[in-house]
Parts: C-alpha cells; structure tokens; sequence
C-alpha cells in the first residue's frame, strides 16, 4: 500500500474528479439518507456527495491519514474516518456505498465486491468507479521498467498492488444480488503539456507503489527516467507540441431491492 501525497493526487484535481462526477451524474436515487464515500482522498469526491444531498449524512473515510487530514483540513465541518475499506464493516447499511478511484487498490474484488453491497439498505445502490486502463502504453510501460533485471525482485509486490477485473467479471459478481445494474467504460482524453506532466500524474497513483520499493534515491531517478524516455516513443505530440493522454476507466452501478 503506497504512502499517499494530497497535493501531488490533486495536481490534476479537476481531471481526477470529473469521473466522480460522471458516476455520480448516473446515480437513480432520489434522496439517500445514509451515504458512505470508500477511499475518499482528500474530499474532492465526498464533496460533489455532500453538494447533491445536503441533507444527507455522509462519511468519508480513507486508510491514508494524510488524505483524510487533508479532508479534515479543506472540509472541517464534514465527517472523516481513517479506516481500511477492506476491514469496513458498519453497524447499519448506507443508502449509497459510493467509491471513486478507489478500490482498485484492494484486492480480492471477488469477496469484497459482495460484502460492499451487502452493506447496501435495500433502495439503495454501490457505485464505483476504477481505472481500466490495464492495455495501455503507460502501464504497459510501468510494467515493464518494472521487470528490468536490477529492480525485478523488489517491485513484484508493486506490480500486483492495482487490480481490476473486465465488466464482465462484476457483472457476474452482481447481477445476482442486484435488481438493475449499469456497467459502463469512458476514455477520458486527457490534454497535457508534456510527458514529464504524464510521469507527474502517475506520481499522484499508479508510479507509487513502484518508487516506494526502491532503496534509494539515484535509482528512484533512473526509474523515472527510463519511464518517461519509454513514454516519449509511445505518445506522439500533437502539432501544437502537446499531447494527448487517453485514460479508460470502468463504472459501475448497482440497485437492491426495496
Ligand atoms: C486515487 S485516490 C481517490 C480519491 C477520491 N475518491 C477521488 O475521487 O479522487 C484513492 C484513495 O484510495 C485510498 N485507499 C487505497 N486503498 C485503500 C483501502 N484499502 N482502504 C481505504 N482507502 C484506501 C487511498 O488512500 C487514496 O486516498
């Protein structure tokens, strides 16, 4: 589990937060009394909760004491909780269990993807959202600067620290204990200046786990070198010297029953 920065995750707040717009944008409850945001960070996404219900109850809760002192700092007047999603288990259920970006990082989505919508109250929904972007150059690339022979034995466990299944796989997992669910995927085409800004985005998520393992500072530096040389042959600028970064994401929405 990487150590989590609240500014260096919000650099590119407004990118980050628009797929927890998105899934909340397909969220069919009218007003949900009880609602719990799982991986919070640093509020940007409890916020647009506490924006669509304010009368609603909601609790964010993140296992990074950064991100949710962040949380506290920004939103002092809402509820935070540092707890770990894997071992969150409420005493009621919650009308929306909502997760943004989040539980990519927790494994065994087999298990937890059940006991989250178990803790669904009956009307209400999961919803979530997680990168699926597991084909594509820059994690293509990650991995396999990963496998280089000098760092291979000590970022494995870094290489296995995000997991996500297709939509089919949650589709299987849900679709019997839901009365509806909607599935969808977007690639968001991010705009960017450079590809030190791409190596600077993976550094708010997916570039942690693999920096952290590295014992020091000069091999951290040859990591991100390598990453960012390996990027400049895999996205091409634009005519205007920019680039274009293409993120696909996975979202889902489930409904239980009255
Ligand atoms: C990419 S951020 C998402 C933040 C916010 N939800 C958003 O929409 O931008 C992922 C968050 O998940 C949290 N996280 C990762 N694993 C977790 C776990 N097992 N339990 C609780 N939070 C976790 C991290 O600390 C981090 O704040």
């Amino acid at each position: 589990m990487p150590h989590w920065d609240p500014n260096q995750y919000l650099k590119f707040g407004g990118e980050r937060t628009q797929p927890a717009i998105d899934l909340l944008s397909r969220v069919k409850l009218a007003a949900p009394r009880r609602i719990i945001d799982l991986g919070c960070g640093p509020g940007n996404s409890t916020a647009l909760l506490h924006g669509r219900w304010p009368e609603a109850e909601i609790v964010g809760i993140d296992s990074s004491a950064a991100m949710i002192a962040a949380a506290q700092e920004t939103y002092p007047e809402w509820t935070w909780t540092v707890a770990d999603i894997a071992g969150w288990t409420p005493d009621r259920p919650y009308d929306l269990v909502y997760s943004n970006a989040a539980l990519q990082w927790v494994h065994d989505h087999e298990s937890l993807i059940p006991v989250l919508f178990s803790n669904v109250a009956p009307g209400g929904a999961l919803a979530i959202q997680m990168p699926a972007h597991f084909q594509s150059p820059v994690h293509r690339i990650l991995i396999e600067i990963a496998t280089h022979d000098e760092w291979r034995d000590l970022t494995a466990t870094a290489a296995e620290a995000i997991k996500v299944g297709r939509p089919s796989f949650y589709y299987d997992l849900l679709s019997p204990l839901c009365s509806q669910i909607d599935l969808w995927e977007t690639e968001y085409i991010h705009h960017l200046p450079s590809h030190r800004e791409i190596v600077e985005w993976m550094r708010g998520t997916g570039l942690r786990p693999f920096l952290e393992v590295l014992p020091d500072e000069d091999m951290k530096r040859l990591f991100e070198e390598r990453f960012l040389t390996a990027l400049r042959h895999a996205y091409s600028l634009q005519r205007d010297g920019t680039l274009l970064f293409p993120f696909r994401r996975l979202f889902a929405v489930a409904y239980k029953r009255e």
